[in-house]
């Protein structure tokens, strides 16, 4: 890693050298100049919703079908030069288009190789999966257990090794050079639970803490792989019952799990398409154990009930245990995604008395999700978290831009991509050695161009727009989680 004095001169070098946002620089033929913002100038237009489509499967939510591979892409502004890797994101593209649910569609991974400035290819790959194999919904194929899953969540780098996880069943792995799908990935056969989509990696040591919850016993199991890729350990933890646990966090020396009220319950399926629901009599609480076990040390909290998706992150504060969460008031009771807000909460754990206490405490009222933190502070106090902020929209979920919370300066700085322009994820991808030195990668879509760019965003001033667009050579459905892999 660069001295930070040698990567701040250098990224305000670039960032001059490249300010085609509000410096009237030349475009190409076809782009709209603008203050950072491909939709500068645009008319708004209404995003409808075809009442008789389910949302997940109109506007940008509608697969594609095709696996394209394009090389030499158009830039529009300048990649940083110190971007040598590959940005790939995950999401869920049915090949059959009438999947039941959001969640529940063939993985699809999109990929864009970039080097010494240059876009040199955008590769769209399915999950090779025996559902997909076999042209199988969700959960046509029986359980959604071990390689029956469709990977269709996230995407992790570990050991070397790229793979993407569908939460529900063993990870899949792929080739970082043309996203082939090499197959499933289970620890050398030791792996015996579901992988979730969110591991944590410990930036002291390399491991990756993680976690697989079950449909039945065992609910929950803890695992850790240590920096070489070895399952080094696999635990349960003692949960009580089947919920769908999307994600946790770890500090320096703390595990930390949310059991929440959504339950596994099959018999939903065949009437909601989805095999969740919210349980008024489950509870919530929170459960805090030791970095690396054993699970039967794990104390619980009892919480309001609510639902959480993701963290941004969590850290030690002496006594207490920090966690800042996307929080919904209530989750999967009937409702629509788009119906409920995700709100940036921060939950404190004292660890210090015979039982844990816990408090919280609004954040922000801008209703955001996909948080992401600079990933060298994973469990360590982290001072600036990135979110997409979303438009509401009764009938879909409205993804708009990005905003950069600033935990000090209790600030939210935002993005904005224009009114027919949507943001998902942003990715982080250090450069200097400070906090929030780098750079965001996210996919953009614009819909009244029917347009997808690759956009890369300063990290430390979100507010200025793109320094870097790369269009696509096509759609780029809304998905979930990306990752960068450096060469
Ligand atoms: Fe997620």
């Amino acid at each position: 890693m660069r001295s930070t004095q040698q990567s701040r001169l250098s990224r305000r070098a670039f960032l001059r050298a490249s300010a085609f946002a509000g410096a009237g620089l030349a475009m190409p033929t076809g782009w709209i100049a603008g203050c950072g913002s491909d939709d500068s100038g645009e008319i708004a237009i209404p995003l409808e919703v075809d009442p008789n489509t389910p949302w997940f499967l109109q506007n940008n939510y509608q697969p594609v079908h095709d696996e394209v591979t394009e090389t030499d892409l158009v830039v529009r502004g300048n990649i940083p030069r110190s971007l040598d890797g590959l940005y790939v994101r995950n999401g869920s593209n049915p090949q059959n288009s009438d999947n039941t649910h959001w969640f529940l569609g063939d993985g699809m991974l999109h990929g864009v190789r970039i080097r010494d400035g240059q876009a040199l290819w955008y590769r769209n790959r399915y999950a090779r999966t025996p559902l997909f194999n076999d042209g199988l919904n969700s959960m046509d194929g029986g359980a959604p257990i071990r390689g029956n899953n469709q990977s269709n969540v996230s995407a992790i780098y570990h050991a070397g090794r790229l793979l993407t996880s569908g939460e529900v069943g063993f990870p899949y792995e792929y080739d970082p050079e043309d996203l082939s799908t090499v197959g499933v990935h289970d620890f050398g056969g030791n792996l015996n639970t579901a992988f979730t989509a969110h591991p944590k990696i410990d930036p002291a040591t390399g491991f990756m803490h993680f976690f697989g919850y079950g449909f039945g016993p065992p609910f929950l199991t803890y695992h850790v792989a240590d920096a070489s890729g070895e399952l080094i350990l696999s635990q349960e933890v003692p949960a009580r019952g089947a919920t769908m646990m999307h994600s946790f966090a770890i500090t320096e020396t703390d595990v930390i799990f949310w059991e929440l009220p959504v339950l596994f319950k099959g018999e939903l399926f065949a009437s909601t398409g989805w095999p969740f629901g919210w349980d008024d009599d489950f509870g919530a609480r929170i459960g805090i154990m030791p970095l690396g076990g054993p699970t039967s040390e794990i104390r619980w909290v009892e919480i309001e009930p609510c639902y959480v998706f993701h963290e941004l992150n969590a850290f030690r504060e002496g006594d207490d245990v920090v966690i800042d969460v996307c929080r919904f008031d209530r989750m999967m009771d009937g409702e629509e995604l788009g119906d409920i807000d995700s709100l940036l909460t921060r939950w404190r754990v004292n660890t210090g008395g015979d039982a844990l206490s816990f408090s919280d405490q609004r954040l922000e009222d801008q209703i955001m999700d996909f948080p992401f933190h600079d990933r060298r502070f994973t469990g360590r106090a982290n001072r600036y978290g990135w979110f997409t902020w979303v438009r509401r929209h009764p009938d879909t979920l409205d993804f708009a831009g990005i905003a950069m919370r600033d935990h000090q300066a209790q600030t939210l700085e935002r993005y904005d991509p224009g009114p027919n322009s949507h943001c998902g994820e942003a990715f982080f991808v250090p450069e200097g050695s400070d906090e929030g030195d780098g750079w965001l990668l996210t996919f953009r879509y614009n819909r009244a161009r029917n347009t997808s760019d690759l956009i890369i965003l300063d990290a430390m001033n979100v507010a200025r727009g793109p320094v870097a667009e790369i269009r696509m050579p096509r759609r780029v459905p809304f998905g979930f989680h990306g990752l960068w892999v450096a060469a």
